[in-house]
Parts: structure tokens; C-alpha cells; sequence
């Protein structure tokens, strides 16, 4: 667990793809050798009773920091930007996420949830919240500033994600930010989509900012991990959860993220690229109706995307043209490079069918089409494309 100290001020202005590089390494601490090296650690020894009792010393017990864990931290915090006070560690995204909440919330609480959220979110609020006295309400994500008018006066935050993992709905997270601060409540964010690289979460008014590092922080489809990046206002209540709560990574799972961190920019404008020639191609093909990815110029949430973000990952959907059901498992059958499972952000791809009608409570799911969800990983964009083919050769022998 880490927090920003005196001696950041020569990191100030430097580009995100510099504090990837640099973020939480100290060679010099280590014998000059480039990376912090992996604490296994749970007991950490005192060397006199006095020290003991007053827990004197840099770390106490591997649950609550090691070095390890303080270099993930500090560059994940250089990452976020200036507005980040802190970032805690949690063994997935989902527990990332109901840390946050359960970090904000208390009995009698209310809490407004986007439509769009990633479906264990929702899950997680009907079964669990609701357990502890906590009401969720599901808003259209489109709502923007006019959340206003779905806040009561119990309602303590606001969670948002933008844009959704299946449908891509984009969110006006400023108007909603301001909207919500007015009314004294917070705004959580799943960031995982755009990471801080592409939307600097809190420089936008979110006050706690959660990212999945299974995705593209880890990037190689082999850790689970989360993170909450949280502003001044917020760290030591979310330090406070964690500490307490028990909460800690395995110190292989954190260097693995440490690991993958170093070239997440350069695996993400890669993403960002094939993504976009993928989804450009994918527009132009006679059998999809829609392709749903923010950065295409005719994306109902482009002109939000255009002035809050500054790039795009490589996952989308598309919308085929009304095809029976067995047709688009043809499609998805004949894939020889897109593999079919949950997760994203690792180097390769995936394709999987996906139907949001029964996960939508405020907003409706009519499409026009089944929908498949692509994550286009790091292969060749040709290989890639000519494989399409070969699923949509399918498509056409099943229709
Ligand atoms: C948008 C989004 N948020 C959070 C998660 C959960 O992350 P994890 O799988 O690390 O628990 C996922 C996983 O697919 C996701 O797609």
C-alpha cells in the first residue's frame, strides 16, 4: 500500500509511457538489478522487543506491503495521474469491485448502478448489497447530468462504466461526476476498457477508479488481478478496508503485473490499431448490421469518446443482420485464430457470442441481430481478417 512521498517532484510531466518504464523501481534499493525483486513474505522479524511493540520499521507483515507489492502500487499510482493518492491491490477485478463498494456503502444506503455494468457487478449487488440493507437502483447509461433525478436521498454513490464490456454504451462521466458531487455522493468507476493510459478516470471526477489487471495490466492471459486507484479524499477510508479487511495478492500474481505493466503502452496502441482495422473491415462486411466500437466515427457515444478519451483497447461487438441462431455458431466454430472464452486483454483473440436481454432491468436490449464480442490480441491483422472469412464462408453455408 503505498502513498505519494516528498520525493515525486522530478517524476512531474513525464508521459505515461515514461512512468511505465520507471514507475515503482528503485534499482539501486536492489544492488542495481532493474526490477524490485519477489518478497515471499509473511512473517517480517524485529530485531528487538522495543522494535516490536512499537512496530517500528518500513513493513510489518507480507498482508500489509512488501516491496513487492509497494512497486505495483506506486506504478500503478504514476499512471493515474497527480489526482491518485493511493492504490490498493485485490486478487481480481471483482474483488476490486465489490471492495470499492463495500468500502463506500453502509446499511441503508442507496446505490445507482449503470444498465450496462459488467454482469458479476450486478450479481454482486443483488445478492450480496442487498444483504446488508444496501438498495440498488440500475440507470440507463445514457443518462448522463439527468442522474440527478434518479438520486434519493440515501443514495451514496454512483457506479459507472463506460463504455459497457458487451454493448459499449459510452457515459458522460464528467456530467454524471458533477451531477453527483453536487448531491455529496461519490462516483465509482470499472475502468478497465480504456485503463488510465487512455481515460485518466480520476482527472474526470470519479473518485474511486477500479481496473481488472487481468486484462491488459497483466496482458498474457495468466493472472488474475485488481486495482482501486482512489483520489485524496477517499484513500484512507479505501486504506482503511483493506488493511482490515485482510485483503492482499500473491507476490507472483503481483509481479506478473509488474511485469506486464512495463509494455502495456505499446501492447495497447497495438490493440487499439488491429482493433480498429478489424472493426472498419467487419463495417464494411454485407452480413453485420453494427459494428459496436466507440472510436467509429458513426458510434452513437463517439463524440464523448472523442472528448474524454484519448485512444481505444481492442474490444468490441458487432450486431449481425437477423441470421438463425446455429448460423452464428458456424461462424464462431469455423474461427481458427479467435479463441472462445471469458476474459480479455491478453495478446490473443477471442470471439464469443453474448445476449445482454436477460441482464437489463432499466434499459432495453434489442439490438436487431445476435451479437458477437471480439477481442482482437496482437496477432497479424491480415491473419486475422482471412480467418473472418473463413467464419463468414460458415455463416453463409448455415444461413
Ligand atoms: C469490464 C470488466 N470489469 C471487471 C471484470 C472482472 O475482472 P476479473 O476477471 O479480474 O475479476 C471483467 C472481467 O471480464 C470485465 O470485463
Amino acid at each position: 500500500m503505498t502513498k505519494k512521498s516528498d520525493d515525486d517532484g522530478h517524476k512531474a510531466g513525464l508521459k505515461p509511457d515514461t512512468h511505465l518504464s520507471i514507475g515503482g523501481r528503485d534499482p539501486f534499493a536492489h544492488h542495481g538489478y532493474v526490477n524490485t525483486p519477489v518478497y515471499h513474505a509473511s512473517t517480517l522479524l524485529y530485531r528487538t522487543a522495543e522494535e516490536y511493540v512499537a512496530h517500528r520499521g518500513r513493513y510489518q507483515y507480507g498482508r500489509r506491503g512488501t516491496p513487492t507489492s509497494e512497486a505495483l502500487e506506486t506504478a500503478l499510482r504514476e499512471i493515474e495521474g497527480p489526482a491518485c493518492a493511493g492504490v490498493a491491490l485485490l486478487p481480481s477485478g471483482l474483488a476490486a469491485i465489490s471492495t470499492a463498494l463495500l468500502a463506500v456503502l453502509r446499511a441503508g444506503d442507496h446505490v445507482l448502478v449503470t444498465d450496462s455494468v459488467y454482469g458479476p457487478t450486478r450479481r454482486f449487488c443483488d445478492t450480496v448489497l442487498v444483504r446488508f440493507g444496501i438498495a440498488t437502483t440500475y440507470y440507463d447509461p445514457l443518462v448522463g447530468a439527468g442522474i440527478a433525478a434518479l438520486m434519493q436521498a440515501n443514495t451514496r454513490a454512483v457506479f459507472v462504466e463506460s463504455p459497457g464490456s458487451l454493448s459499449f454504451e459510452m457515459q458522460d462521466v464528467p456530467a454524471i461526476a458533477a451531477a453527483v458531487h453536487d448531491r455529496g455522493a461519490l462516483v465509482l468507476m470499472d475502468n478497465t476498457w480504456a485503463s488510465p493510459l487512455y481515460f485518466r478516470a480520476l482527472d474526470k471526477g470519479v473518485d474511486l477508479s477500479i481496473q481488472s489487471g487481468t486484462k491488459y495490466i497483466g496482458g498474457h492471459s495468466d493472472v488474475m488481478l485488481g486495482a482501486i486507484a482512489a483520489n485524496a479524499a477517499l484513500w484512507p477510508q479505501l486504506r482503511e478496508m483493506i488493511f482490515t479487511s485482510g485483503l492482499c495478492v500473491g507476490p507472483d500474481d503481483m509481479y506478473l503485473g509488474l511485469r506486464g505493466l512495463r509494455t502495456m503502452g505499446v501492447r495497447l496502441a497495438r490493440h487499439q490499431q488491429s482493433g480498429l482495422t478489424i472493426a472498419r473491415w467487419l463495417q464494411a462486411r454485407p452480413e453485420v448490421l453494427h459494428v459496436l466500437h466507440p472510436a467509429l466515427p458513426n458510434h452513437p457515444g463517439h463524440a464523448l469518446w472523442s472528448r474524454d478519451y484519448s485512444g481505444a483497447c481492442g474490444l468490441f461487438s458487432i450486431v449481425f443482420k437477423p441470421v438463425r441462431q446455429e448460423a452464428v455458431y458456424a461462424f464462431l466454430n469455423a474461427l481458427g485464430l479467435y479463441g472462445m472464452g471469458a476474459s480479455w486483454g491478453g495478446y490473443e483473440s477471442l470471439a464469443i457470442p453474448f445476449d445482454c436481454t436477460s441482464s437489463r432491468s432499466a434499459t432495453k436490449w434489442a439490438p436487431g441481430g445476435p451479437c458477437i464480442r471480439f477481442h482482437i490480441g496482437l496477432e497479424d491483422v491480415g491473419d486475422l481478417t482471412a480467418d473472418l472469412e473463413r467464419g463468414f464462408a460458415a455463416l453463409a453455408v448455415a444461413s
